[in-house]
């Protein structure tokens, strides 16, 4: 992929002076999820997916971008950054614009992005070039910024660029996963925890069900609205109250029930899920990866049934593993809509599965399933010979 990346940059820009080359990875997130942006936790990591940018300056004061996944170019002043009507130049000119709006000066520069995450496959891509492209930047102008900053700046462009107001688990994952850990982040006090996930003779595995999940179709930010109202209404008795990360089951009962149904439905969902993470931490470290797997088909319940943002192909993935004794746990991953279901897995049980369930999924959706087993490894870097 690296050399990839490189071979487009020198093709596409035969004068530039060689670049600097950054990897970003995707992440998974093993449970915690729609917990971020509530205050709760999260447990990602990053994976063997990733996205690789190749940069140098220009003498001027233009930003050339190219991505490979589209073989498309885009070229804008550096002081005329703007929301792009092409879809993937926003993920980068989000960055320049937050880093801009920092009071950094970005000159011009050549860029050349590649990568090998599955688009829209629940994988945050877009994390993934926010990343880079956030490093990259912090790089190649000597900006000094530490990896929270930028993990920041990605994000918030994500909010302005790509108009999802997502939390912070996304960026953070690709930021500072560590190879063969898990990384246990608070994401009200952003103190993290790295642990050791150790599955032995279990594997990750990623089954895609290319249906392409489109975030900003509002859904998400919705989901987001209806848990500041659940908030809201446990405030006017709780003051102390901040984010559903205060908030019990009882106070939902006697505040969120009485008023709306469908809030109260979706703000359990999150109130649980927070606990349970916490359980499943002290499952992790006990060794009971078991217990955490049944933990997982539980989220996959309240994301499907009580906060709504599953869909058909996502259940009928996790139906189709449930009472399959080589997988452990199973659930839909990330924001929804689409993407991929995680599981753990027997390693010597995985050929068997996907064999089967590839022809069931195609008879049933007439589309083609995808898998990849994923392993965990570092966050972004500079990447040198
Ligand atoms: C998306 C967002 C994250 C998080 C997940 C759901 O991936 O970018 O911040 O909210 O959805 O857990």
């Amino acid at each position: 992929m690296k050399n990839q990346v490189l071979e487009q940059f020198n093709k596409i820009y035969p004068d530039a002076p060689s670049p600097l080359i950054i990897r970003s990875p995707g992440r998974i997130n093993i449970i915690g999820e729609h917990t971020d942006y509530n205050e709760g936790f999260v447990l990602p990591a990053a994976i063997d997916k990733a996205i690789y940018v190749a940069i140098a300056k220009r003498d001027d004061d233009e930003i050339h971008l190219y991505a490979g996944d589209y073989n498309e170019s885009h070229v804008v002043n550096a002081d005329a950054v703007a929301i792009s009507e092409k879809h993937w130049p926003n993920y980068i000119l989000g960055v320049v614009d937050q880093l801009q709006k920092k009071g950094f000066n970005i000159g011009g520069f050549s860029l050349a992005i590649d990568g090998d995450v599955p688009l829209g496959a629940g994988l945050s891509s877009s994390a993934a070039v926010e990343c880079a492209t956030a490093f990259a930047l912090n790089e190649l102008f000597g900006l000094g910024l530490t990896k929270l900053e930028m993990v920041k700046r990605a994000q918030k462009a994500e909010h302005t660029f790509a108009g999802v107001m997502c939390g912070i688990m996304d960026q953070f994952a690709s930021m500072f996963g560590k190879k063969d850990n898990v990384i246990q982040l608070d994401c009200r006090s952003i103190e993290y925890e790295y642990e050791p996930f150790e599955l032995k003779d279990y594997k990750i595995l990623l089954l895609n069900t290319n249906v392409k999940h489109s975030l900003s179709s509002s859904a998400y930010n919705e989901r987001r609205q209806q848990c500041e109202q659940g908030v809201a209404w446990v405030r006017e008795y709780h003051k102390d109250v901040l984010s559903l990360r205060d908030v019990t089951i009882q106070m939902l009962n006697d505040h969120v029930l009485p008023k709306d149904e469908l809030i109260y439905k979706r703000c359990k969902y999150v109130v649980e899920e927070i606990e349970r993470l916490l359980q499943g931490c002290k499952d992790l470290q006990e060794g009971d990866i078991k217990a955490l797997g049944k933990k997982m088909f539980r989220t996959h319940e309240g994301l499907s049934k009580e906060y709504e943002v599953s869909c058909e192909e996502l259940d009928f993935l996790v139906d189709a593993v449930k009472d399959n004794p080589d997988v452990i746990g199973a659930r839909m991953m990330g924001g929804g809509f689409g993407g991929c279901t995680i599981n753990i897995i027997k390693e010597d049980a995985i050929d068997e599965l996907v064999n089967k369930l590839k022809p069931l999924y195609k008879q049933a959706f007439d589309k083609d399933l995808d898998h990849y087993i994923a392993s965990i490894e570092d966050g972004a870097s500079l990447v040198i010979d």
